[in-house]
């Protein structure tokens, strides 16, 4: 088989834009301070976050690092100072008390300290606010003892919070956030006062309405037995966002590096790290990404696609592979410090994820058995 190849003009690269999603939650260049005059102390540094509908958000951190403030200034439970913050499409900057409520009224709240009435029943607390919504009085009371039931809650409906552990006083709290089906709802701390089967079915049930109802769920916790419900994992440092990691495209990209010769060695962490550095590339179809002959500076994976490797020599180019998705290409010359053994040209539209040639050799360097590494490539080629 033979082809003639293009010259590599036809290389367009873009970042590649998420599957369209509704945004429900867009913080934009968000600071916040505690106190006034020479007690005034920032808290918050220019975060930027956005929060799709049907997504389950884990955010984490160490203690202090304005988990909670940016999670009440989300819930338009505090006034935002600098910066912008759209919920369901509104600005809450500005906004009057009377507005803020109305925002709040779309959202489901799950604290660690659950302001249950005490002169209420379980079953009273959770049917008072859906008199927030128009419900007729039969559909509330079944939304209400659907959601205790499915909390686990249906044998205690008529106990009052003193008679409840805190356990259920929390089950009841949640009920009380979901009974209205929100579109969004933050939980900080949600499991912490739960055993681990409670918990368990709490992070369930919240998982079944974000997957089924479309709802976008921020929880806030330290409670690493629940990261598996997790589509993003977002870590605050010392009041900013450090880290916001989706979780399946993260693991998808590890699974890929893991076959990779270069990295079988590498351990989770370090996977995880170069994972993070890669860069996303969408090229069309018949696209020269690399040209035969050329310096090395890019190591590639295929996210999607398929691409064809060719040989040229005189007059002709001979096909040596076809590759697909998960396969990787590059790093020999980039190893060898060798000009390009072969043209990569795309079959259809190409979706790449790249590592530059400092950071690959940086991210290969650091590992413990570089050399041992290197050889291996050579022998696998
Ligand atoms: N009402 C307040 N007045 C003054 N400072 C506050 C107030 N609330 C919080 N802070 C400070 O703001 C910073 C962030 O606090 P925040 O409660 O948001 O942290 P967090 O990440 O939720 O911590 P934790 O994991 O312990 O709940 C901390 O330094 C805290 O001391
Ligand atoms: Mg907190």
């Amino acid at each position: 088989m033979s082809a003639q190849i293009k010259p590599p003009d036809a290389v367009t690269a873009k970042t590649a834009v998420p599957e369209t999603k509704d945004l429900v939650v867009g913080v934009a260049d968000v600071n916040y301070y505690f106190g006034q005059g020479e007690g005034r102390k920032q808290v918050l540094y220019s975060n930027n976050l956005s929060l799709y509908s049907g997504e389950i958000i884990i955010m984490t951190g160490p203690s202090g690092s304005g988990k909670t403030t940016l999670l009440t200034l989300i819930g338009a439970l505090r006034g935002l100072q600098e910066g912008s913050l759209k919920v369901f499409g509104n600005e809450l900057a500005g906004l009057g008390p009377a507005e803020q409520e109305k925002i709040r009224r779309n959202i489901g709240f799950i604290f660690q300290a659950h302001n249950l009435l005490d002169s209420l029943t379980a079953y009273q607390n959770v049917k008072l606010v859906t008199e927030l919504i128009d419900y007729s009085p039969s559909e509330a009371d079944r939304r209400t003892v659907d959601i205790l039931t499915r909390l686990g809650m249906q044998e205690r409906l008529l106990y009052k919070p003193q008679k409840l552990s805190g356990g259920q006083r929390q089950r009841v709290a949640i009920g009380r956030a979901l009974v209205n089906r929100p579109r969004l709802i933050l939980a900080d701390e949600p499991t912490a006062a739960l055993d681990k089967e409670t918990g368990r079915q709490v992070v369930d049930l919240l998982r079944n309405l974000a997957k089924n109802e479309g709802c976008t769920i921020l929880i806030v916790t330290h409670d690493n037995r629940i990261l598996d419900v997790a589509d993003r994992i977002v870590t605050m440092v010392d009041g900013y966002v450090a880290s916001d990691v989706d979780v399946n495209e993260s693991l998808t990209i590890v699974q890929f590096l893991k076959k990779c010769p270069v990295f079988e060695t590498f351990s989770p962490t370090l996977l995880a790290d170069v994972a993070n550095k890669m860069q996303r590339e969408i090229h069309p179809p018949g696209a020269v990404i690399i040209q035969q002959g050329d310096e090395g500076d890019k190591f590639y994976i295929i996210r999607q696609g398929t691409v064809e490797v060719l040989k040229e020599t005189i007059g002709k180019a001979d096909l040596v592979a076809t590759l697909e998705a998960g396969a990787f290409f590059g790093e020999l010359a980039l190893l060898r410090k060798e000009p390009r053994a072969a043209t990569v040209r795309t079959l259809e539209e190409v979706e790449l994820l790249t590592l530059s040639k400092e950071i690959f050799i940086d991210v290969v360097q650091k590992s413990a058995s570089f050399e041992e590494q290197l050889r291996k490539v050579y022998f696998a080629r």
